[in-house]
């Protein structure tokens, strides 16, 4: 026997060898692959059910009728120095804005989004509330400096996102 067949044959012995070791591996891969997904659909099927359409960006009906309140955008006096307003989030702003508050009264924001999720914050103040289809979140504050103050939409909400920006303009008090 010759080198060369020698060297042959053992070629063909490895290569045989390896390709079942891939095989199998390959193999091992596809059940291990096909029981995540199996898993998966599962998991997913047991907490959503089986969904083939969603609304998409589409409002919810329920979640818009709870906006109602929302459509009157006025600061209403609730108190000696407290207020009130409905901030309505919605692609891609928010309603009121500008929105021109007192300095020194303790103003409720009533906030709550018509179409996804948004973030209500007033950046430099304590307000940051996540703006959500259906349900409304309040915060309190009372602004202590007169100014313009922005309102940032801190939640990605779509293409317009980094535009959603707002204004408060918190005038003076005005001293007798
Ligand atoms: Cu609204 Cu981001």
């Amino acid at each position: 026997m010759s080198d060369i067949t020698a060297q042959s044959e053992f070629e063909d012995a490895f290569h045989e060898v390896a390709e079942r070791h891939e095989r199998v591996w390959v193999f091992i891969a596809m059940v291990l692959l096909s029981l995540l997904l199996i898993g998966t659909l599962f998991f997913v099927v047991l907490d959503y059910g089986v969904v083939v359409k969603t609304d998409g960006y589409q409002t919810n009906p329920a979640a818009a009728a709870m906006t109602a309140p929302f459509a009157d955008t006025a600061l209403v006096r609730t108190g000696p120095d407290a207020y009130s307003v409905h901030m309505l989030a919605h692609m891609w702003a928010w309603t009121p804005s500008p929105l021109h508050v007192p300095q020194g009264a303790a103003i409720t924001f009533y906030v709550t989004s018509a179409d996804v999720l948004h973030g209500f914050q007033v950046p430099g103040t304590t307000v940051n509330v996540t703006a959500v289809p259906g349900i409304i979140g309040s915060v309190t504050y009372t602004f202590g400096h007169a100014g313009t103050y922005n309102i940032i939409c801190n939640e990605y909400c779509g293409i317009g996102h980094q535009n959603m920006i707002g204004r408060i303009i918190v005038d003076p008090e005005k001293r007798l």
